[in-house]
Order: C-alpha cells, then sequence, then structure tokens
C-alpha cells in the first residue's frame, strides 16, 4: 500500500524519520544517551580489524561505516564490493570479525563473501532488513536495521537505517575499546537522538525546491557528484540512485580526485552536484568547487547555513540544510540525494520502482 504516495520510493524516503528513530531505539538508550552494550554479539575490544562486503547502496553504507569505525574505534576497516571480495583471496585472520550489509539477506555475493569468511575462521555479523534471511542465518550474530518491507528497488530508508546501525556500532566499538569517552558517547548519541526530527523538518523544508530543480537536472545527460569524508560515499550513493532510476549517466568522485581525471568533462552541459556541510573538509571541497566554477560548470551546492554564506559561487542552485553534527549528515544528507534522484525519474516518466533491467534482490553470480 502505497499511502498517499504515487510510488512506494516516495513512501519509503517519507518513512525514513519514524524508521530511523524505531532502529535506534535498539540500539541506542534515549533516556541515558548511551549505546547498548554489543560485546555478547561482537568482541570489539579485542578485535585488531573489521572486514566490511556488501553490494550496491549496502556497499557505500559500508563505507560510511568504514569512517565510523576508524575514527570512533580505531578500528581499521577492509571493505570491498562483495564480487571482488568473495575472489580476491585476501588474508585473513581470526582476530579479525567481518560485516555484511544486505537489505534483503539473500545477495549471491554477499552471501560467498560471508562464507569465504566463515571459513577462516572469522566471526561474522549481519547488518540486515530481512530477519529470515540467508545471510541472517549463517551469522553468528544479527544486527537487525527494523526499515520495514523496502519495496522500491532503489534503496532510500534501508540505506540510512543501515547507517543508524553502523553509526551505533561503531560507537559501541568505540566504547568497548576506550576510544570515545563518556561525555563523547553521550554527546554522540544525543547528535543521533536528534535525527528523526531534523529528517522530518528537512523532509518538508526542500521538497518544493528539488521538485522544480530536478525538472532542470532532467535536461541533462551527465551529472557528477562529489565529497569527501563521510560526504564522498554519498556522492557515489547519489549517482547510483540518479543512474539506476532517471537513466541519466552520473559519477560520483572523491572530490579530491577531481583535478586527476573528472575535471576534463566540465562544461557547461554537466551539472556538478557538491555536498559539503560546513565541517572539518568545507574549505578544501569549496576549492574544488572554484575549480568547477572557473571552467563554466553549473553547480547544484547540497550545504548548510554557514556553508551557504561562507561560499560566494555563483550556482544553480543551492540546498540549505540545518547545521547538524558531522556524525549525522550523511543520513540527513541522504534525503537530498533521495528526492533528486526521485524527482528527476518522476518528471522523465520512468518506472520509478521498477526501473528498467533491475531486480530487487540479486539472487545470482
Ligand atoms: O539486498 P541487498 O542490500 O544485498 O542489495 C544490494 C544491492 O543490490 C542494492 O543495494 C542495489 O544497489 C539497489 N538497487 C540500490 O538502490
Amino acid at each position: 500500500d502505497k499511502g498517499n504516495h504515487r510510488h512506494f520510493m516516495e513512501k519509503e524516503i517519507y518513512e525514513q524519520p519514524e524508521v530511523i528513530s524505531h532502529a535506534l531505539s535498539h540500539y541506542v538508550d534515549f533516556a541515558e544517551h548511551t549505546v547498548r552494550d554489543m560485546a555478547a554479539e561482537i568482541d570489539f575490544a579485542n578485535l585488531r580489524g573489521l572486514a566490511i562486503s556488501a553490494c550496491g547502496t549496502a556497499y557505500l553504507a559500508g563505507l560510511v561505516g568504514k569512517y565510523w569505525f576508524e575514527r570512533y574505534a580505531r578500528l581499521p576497516v577492509e571493505i570491498d564490493v562483495a564480487s571482488e571480495f568473495r575472489y580476491r583471496e585476501m588474508p585473513l585472520s581470526k582476530d579479525q570479525a567481518a560485516l555484511f550489509i544486505s537489505q534483503s539477506g539473500e545477495t549471491a555475493d554477499t552471501l560467498a563473501s560471508l562464507r569465504y569468511c566463515r571459513d577462516n575462521g572469522l566471526k561474522i555479523g549481519a547488518v540486515v532488513n530481512v530477519k529470515e534471511s540467508t545471510i541472517a542465518r549463517e551469522s553468528d550474530a544479527v544486527f537487525p536495521i527494523l526499515a520495514g518491507p523496502e519495496i522500491g528497488v532503489a534503496s532510500t530508508k534501508a540505506f540510512t537505517c543501515q547507517l543508524a546501525v553502523l553509526a551505533s556500532l561503531a560507537l559501541a566499538a568505540g566504547r568497548a575499546r576506550g576510544t570515545i569517552t563518556e561525555a563523547e558517547e553521550k554527546q554522540l548519541v544525543k547528535s543521533l537522538a536528534e535525527m528523526p526530527r531534523i529528517m522530518s523538518q528537512v523532509l518538508n523544508a526542500v521538497q518544493p525546491q528539488i521538485e522544480a530543480l530536478s525538472r532542470d537536472l532532467s535536461k541533462f545527460k551527465d551529472v557528477l557528484y562529489l565529497g569527501r569524508g563521510t560526504s564522498y560515499p554519498l556522492a557515489l550513493e547519489g549517482a547510483l540512485k540518479l543512474k539506476e532510476i532517471s537513466y541519466i549517466h552520473a559519477e560520483g568522485y572523491a572530490a579530491g580526485e577531481l583535478k586527476h581525471g573528472p575535471i576534463a568533462l566540465i562544461d557547461e552541459n554537466m551539472p556538478v552536484i557538491v555536498i559539503a556541510p560546513f565541517d572539518r573538509f568545507f574549505e578544501k571541497t569549496v576549492s574544488n568547487m572554484q575549480e568547477v566554477a572557473a571552467r563554466g560548470g553549473k553547480i547544484i551546492f547540497i550545504t548548510d547555513e554557514k556553508g551557504a554564506a561562507a561560499s560566494k559561487l555563483e550556482t544553480m542552485a543551492t540546498i540549505v540544510l540545518p547545521e547538524v553534527a558531522e556524525i549525522i549528515s550523511p543520513i540527513v544528507y541522504s534525503i537530498p540525494i533521495q528526492l533528486l534522484a526521485y524527482h528527476t525519474a518522476v518528471f522523465m516518466g520512468t518506472d520509478v520502482d521498477q526501473p528498467r533491467n533491475l531486480a530487487k534482490s540479486v539472487t545470482v553470480e
């Protein structure tokens, strides 16, 4: 049932504040502002490293997770798409754990990677939506994302719920390893707890502007997304979302890679979507944006109030979000990314929930 929505994808985008709140309540204590102890599931304190593997959007959630585990838990993360991971013959040791992320829990390559790690004696954790799935069944510890059924082929609420769970796991690991203080944990969990309210606010605030902008975006054949830090995986996710449902060719790049190649493509025919909250990377990303502007590139700037005030560049559009804590920015910034892909596809008249050539669950290699 789509309720009042035109597509399941739209419904699932709008469900996010509610499902994230539900997912978080499973992993954090909202009253105490602490994260649940997960030592019984994974002994984070004694791990030397974590291997993460997944496909598509789930892989991109894992890529954000890598930044968090390394920053908050000082835990080295090895991550790869499952179709490579399973064949890389990666040396693994028993003091590493492995984490598999999958909405369906049935993705063939992810399952094969899981079995490879299990055969190497690693402890297996699964971040899944479907709790009765094969991946969940074959794991030692299951971390449900509690997003509810996701019908749209383009993943939206599963992505942000995966992020919410990964953030909680990274903080649990940080506490277990003594790499975040009690005060830091409280502050970070407070930021997580604020997310549902901020997401609702953003959904309402940006929708009209993004719908109007999508009309312009639909005229282009190629789009480039740029971001740094956790905004880099988000740039990849933005490009994936746009290409899968609107069929516009889109690429995501780490902003710092711009001058190592993609800058050659910049002209007035390829809009560049820059994801840049006013964080410790902002200045660097803005200097990349200047390079785009100097070559006549059109910029769609997704930032916050401080970022909008700090940049004097002319843009095709500036989407202004509230200022948020760094840990929640990839989740909050998912909303404009998803809405932009969604409205562009609707405008182009594609089959949004069932895009051509794609399946919701990829059970063959
Ligand atoms: O069910 P899974 O999470 O394992 O699926 C992984 C990918 O197939 C999936 O995320 C795919 O990339 C989506 N269509 C993205 O929107």
